[in-house]
C-alpha cells in the first residue's frame, strides 16, 4: 500500500511538471525559418522594432504600433503596469513569435530572414524565474555553450558574484541541483543565469524583471553582476527598481500595448506623466517602482 501511495504521488507530481513544460511549449507560437535564411557572422547588436503590432489571439492585439531603435551597446528600459505587454515585447526580439504587422530587425535584417540558430546565439535572455536543470551547477552555467571549459565557467561565475556560494555547496561546481535537498535561493538562481548569459557572451541581452523577487541585500550583489553583464551589450531591461532604470539610455513606458512615453529619465520626469508618478512613489519609499495597474 505504502509503495502504491508513493508511486501515485510521484506520478502526480510528474504529471504536474509535464503540464508545466507543455504550457511553456504551447505558449510559444511556431516560427519557421526561411529556406534562404542567412546566418550573421558578426553582430553589432542594433535592434529595431518598426510599427510592430502583435497578439496571441486574433482580434486581441497585445502590442499596437510599437516602434523603437536601440543602437549598439545602448540600454533600453521598459516600464509599465502588469499586463501592459512588456514581456511580450521582449519575446519578439529573440523571435519567439512573429509580429502581425511591422517588423523587428537585428543589424538591419528582418528577423524572418535570419537563421534561428544565428539569431538565438546572439541574444541572451535572463528571466525572472530562471530555468535550471536537474544537472550540475557547471552544466547549468554552460547550458548555452556546452563546450565551455571549467576555467571559463568559473570566470563567468565569479563575474556573476556566484563563485562564493557555489564553493560552499557540498561538491562545488559538481553539485547536482535538486539532489539531496540542494535548493538555491532566488538570488542564487538569478546569479547562475547571469553567469550563463556571461558565458554565452551575446551582443544583445534581454533582462525580464531580473531583480523583482530579490531582497534589498542580495540586490546590491545582483546589480553588480548585472552591471558587468550589461556592459558593452545592447540591453533591454524590464525592471521595477529605479536604480536599474534611471541610468538607461532610453526609457519606454508601455501601457495597454502602446508606447505612451519615451525618453531619458530626466526628460520623462519633466514630462510629468506615468513615469514621473512612479518615480515619485519610488523615491519617497522603498526605492522600488510601484506600478498601479488600476490607475
Ligand atoms: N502566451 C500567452 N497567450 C495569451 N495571452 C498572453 C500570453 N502571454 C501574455 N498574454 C497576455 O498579453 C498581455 C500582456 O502580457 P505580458 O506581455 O506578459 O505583460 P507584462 O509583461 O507587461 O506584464 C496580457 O493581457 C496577458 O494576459
Ligand atoms: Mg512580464
Amino acid at each position: 500500500m505504502k509503495a502504491m501511495i508513493g508511486a501515485h504521488r510521484t506520478l502526480q507530481s510528474l504529471a504536474g511538471q509535464i503540464d508545466r513544460v507543455a504550457e511553456v511549449l504551447e505558449t510559444r507560437p511556431e516560427v519557421t525559418e526561411a529556406p534562404d535564411a542567412i546566418a550573421l557572422r558578426s553582430v553589432r547588436g542594433e535592434v529595431a522594432l518598426e510599427h510592430v503590432s502583435f497578439g496571441y489571439e486574433p482580434g486581441r492585439p497585445v502590442l499596437l504600433d510599437v516602434s523603437l531603435h536601440a543602437r549598439t551597446g545602448q540600454t533600453i528600459a521598459i516600464v509599465g503596469p502588469t499586463g501592459a505587454g512588456k514581456s511580450t515585447f521582449a519575446s519578439l526580439i529573440p523571435r519567439f513569435a512573429d509580429p502581425w504587422s511591422g517588423r523587428v530587425t537585428l543589424d538591419g535584417h528582418d528577423l524572418r530572414h535570419l537563421s534561428l540558430k544565428s539569431l538565438r546565439q546572439n541574444i541572451s535572455v535572463v528571466l525572472q524565474e530562471p530555468f535550471l536543470f536537474p544537472a550540475s551547477i557547471a552544466q547549468n552555467i554552460a547550458y548555452g555553450r556546452p563546450g565551455a571549459a571549467r576555467p571559463q565557467i568559473e570566470a563567468a561565475a565569479r563575474a556573476a558574484s556566484a563563485h562564493g556560494f557555489i564553493e560552499r555547496l557540498p561538491e562545488g561546481y559538481d553539485t547536482v541541483l535538486g539532489e539531496r535537498g540542494i535548493t538555491l535561493s532566488g538570488g542564487e538562481r538569478q546569479r547562475l543565469s547571469i553567469a550563463r548569459a556571461l558565458l554565452v557572451d551575446a551582443p544583445v541581452l534581454i533582462l525580464d524583471e531580473p531583480t523583482s523577487a530579490i531582497d534589498a541585500e542580495t540586490e546590491a550583489v545582483l546589480l553588480d553582476a548585472l552591471g558587468r553583464l550589461m556592459h558593452g551589450r545592447t540591453t533591454f531591461i524590464i525592471a521595477h527598481r529605479l536604480s536599474t532604470i534611471r541610468s538607461a539610455d532610453h526609457i519606454v513606458v508601455l501601457e495597454h500595448g502602446r508606447i505612451t512615453e519615451a525618453g531619458t529619465h530626466d526628460e520623462l520626469l519633466v514630462a510629468g506623466g506615468l513615469y514621473a508618478g512612479m518615480w515619485g512613489l519610488g523615491a519617497a519609499g522603498t526605492n522600488k517602482l510601484v506600478v498601479n495597474s488600476e490607475r
